[in-house]
């Protein structure tokens, strides 16, 4: 039975996969990186900052020390967190709020699991914060996807067993990371055709003809 929801932030709820994307080539140009491209950014989705970052260093054989890579690390996400500054409820995507209403009008709960510590900063920014039951954020975990940890925790603030959540993705770590937890899973857009999942969407138009093949 499916009791809850719970939705990736970045390229699930909001666009801002795509400004994540842009800071890491800035970083990667700065450091005379030109190889760094959208391939490489897919499996950016859904790991931490720190993985993120192993990412793009991948395509140097420059070597930084631990204490330079987290400089690097803060180096793109003052980038990043400067473009969110115009970000608003038009950034949200297209059918989120309206899929919100219906999941709750059949009485499923809602809920984030993302591995961004920019999250409550990004649902406020975006209308979107007081339409959730429950956050879950890097904030809150010490591992990150594949591991299921954002998830459970997100389970758990609900109050709701595993195995009566979904999890909607676009990344690979997530979608593995909810199969890790027990939980069925959907895969939108750049997780689209994950074998991991249970079902698989373009967009999320599709999604009420997803959650009905899950037994909503
Ligand atoms: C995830 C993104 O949602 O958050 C990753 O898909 C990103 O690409 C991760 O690295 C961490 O985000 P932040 O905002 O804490 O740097
Ligand atoms: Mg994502």
């Amino acid at each position: 039975m499916v009791k809850a929801v719970i939705f990736d932030l970045d390229g699930v709820l909001v666009t801002t996969d795509e400004l994540h994307f842009k800071a890491w080539q800035k970083l990667a140009a700065e450091l005379g990186i030109t190889g760094f491209t959208k391939e490489d950014n897919i499996r950016q989705r859904g790991v931490s900052r720190m993985e993120s970052l192993e990412v793009v260093l991948e395509k140097t054989d420059r070597k930084f020390t631990e204490e330079e890579k987290l400089a690097l690390a803060e180096k793109k996400n003052d980038v990043y967190v400067k473009s969110l500054g115009g970000l608003s409820r038009a950034d949200v995507l297209p059918g989120v709020f309206e899929f919100i209403a219906y999941i709750k009008s059949k009485g499923i709960k809602a809920a984030v699991g993302s591995a961004s510590k920019n999250t409550p900063l990004i649902l406020e920014k975006t209308e979107l914060a007081d339409k959730f039951d429950a956050v879950s954020c890097g904030l809150d975990t010490t591992r990150s996807k594949p591991d299921p940890e954002v998830f459970l925790i997100a389970a758990e603030k609900l109050g709701i067993s595993p195995a009566d959540c979904v999890v909607i993705e676009d990344s690979a770590a997530g979608i593995e990371a909810a199969k890790r937890g027990g939980m069925k899973s959907i895969a939108v857009g750049a997780a689209e055709h994950d074998k991991n999942a249970d079902v698989s969407v373009e967009s999320l138009g599709s999604l009420y003809k997803a959650m009905e093949m899950l037994g909503l």
